[in-house]
């Protein structure tokens, strides 16, 4: 037996910042993501199962790793829990197999750009594709990243926090799908820095235990800004939608900051990428901008402004030499910059402040692929070791 699936990105435009549950991985607020398209950015996995491989087996971008990771193992415990309650289809036959699992990113994993989430989702979804496995998968999915929860639906989702202490009320369902907004469009603008933030889990935990702002942005920020982003979406209304996320963004780094020691995500071509921001929506607001544990910018737009933004990026966050394509994903005709952009007044930030920008939308969720990453023999197609 072998399946293959991919998995996508999602983007917290209300974010997930600490835990109540650190073994079940329990949030202390819900959460609303956008699912980015599979078609820029995925995470691949492929699994095999046989009674022939004496052991489970793991490969990630290319390099064998251990599977006995708790969160693997706690991925892979409740699978088989459930699929042995649900009395799976296929389950059964496999129950003697031994895994072969082979995943990889489309994308650069250490770019903080929500591999994870991406990875444990199409590992939690290529599982219960293998196993036959029908329904709701994003409970599984939350224990091996919590975020990753959100990456098994496709367009804007809800993580709800839930109340059961077993956390089973904590999963993902849709606000709306994908096909609701089609005109929104996403950029990512990938910061250039070599710097390694602190891991989300580590930052969490030291913000539970010391912030005081965390408190109030739990109690009364979260709960009614879910209310009304929701709300936004349904609406399509931009401004309202563009605001709350804006806003949501700041909050998470400012309980960053309250933190002690603080926690700093952001960085000077960050704080310089939220100046333009503002400067860009003087008159209008037609870009929002959102940061999650890391430096990278992910920028919201309608598709009728996306032309005029990305002409203005160009200008003020100019290409350096580097080999890597500077425009990547959806293509977008670029028009010449036009005299009033040049009158708001920003100047040219150093060449080659962003490594590189991915253009993309949103999609429609995980799914399965022909193509697999093994081999008949279950080795790897490419490996570096
Ligand atoms: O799921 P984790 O542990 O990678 O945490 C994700 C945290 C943020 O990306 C900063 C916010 C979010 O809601 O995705």
């Amino acid at each position: 037996m072998i399946v293959t699936c991919i998995a996508p990105v999602n983007i917290a435009v209300i974010k997930y910042w600490g835990k109540r549950d650190e073994e079940l991985i329990l949030p202390l607020n819900d959460s609303i993501s956008a699912t980015l398209n599979t078609d820029q950015m995925h995470a691949k996995t492929t699994i095999m199962a046989s009674p022939s491989f004496k052991e489970d087996r793991m490969w990630l971008n290319g390099r064998e790793v251990p599977m006995d990771s708790p969160r693997i193992q706690n991925c892979l415990k409740e699978m088989v829990a459930r699929a042995e309650r649900a009395g799976a289809v296929r389950y059964s036959s496999l129950a003697a197999c031994r895994l072969r699992v082979c995943s990889e990113n489309n994308f650069p994993t250490a770019a903080g750009l929500a591999s994870s989430a991406a990875g444990y989702a199409c590992l939690v979804f290529t599982l219960a594709k293998l196993f036959g496995l029908e329904g709701d998968i994003s409970g599984i999915a939350r224990l091996g990243s919590g975020s990753a929860c959100r990456s098994v639906l496709g367009g804007f989702v809800r993580w709800h926090k839930g109340s059961a202490a077993d956390g089973c009320d904590s999963v993902a369902s849709q606000v709306v799908p994908a096909s609701h907004w089609p005109e929104l469009r996403i950029l990512i603008l990938v910061v250039n820095d070599a710097q390694k933030a602190t891991g989300s889990s580590v930052g969490m935990k030291t913000t539970v235990e010391t912030s005081e702002l965390l408190k109030l942005r739990v109690a009364e920020c979260v709960p009614a800004r879910v209310d009304s982003i929701t709300e936004a979406i349904r609406e399509k209304d931009f401004r309202k939608f563009g605001e709350l996320t804006m806003k949501d963004s700041n909050q998470l780094h400012a309980v960053c900051l309250d933190s002690f020691p603080p926690l700093f995500y952001m960085n000077s071509v960050s704080h310089a990428i939220v100046n333009f921001v503002h400067l860009y929506n003087a008159t209008d607001l037609q870009v929002a901008y959102t940061f999650d544990a890391g430096p990278n910018a992910c920028l919201f737009v309608l598709e009728e402004n996306l032309p005029r933004l990305v002409a203005t990026i160009n200008h003020v966050f100019p290409p350096g030499n580097n080999s890597t394509k500077y425009f990547q994903g959806i293509p977008v005709a670029v028009p010449h910059i036009n005299e009033d952009v040049l009158k708001l007044g920003m100047e040219p930030k150093e060449a080659g402040s962003l490594k590189y920008i991915i253009s993309t939308r949103l999609g429609a969720g995980p799914h399965e692929v022909p193509d697999h990453l093994l081999t008949t023999a279950g080795e790897p197609r490419s490996a570096t070791t």
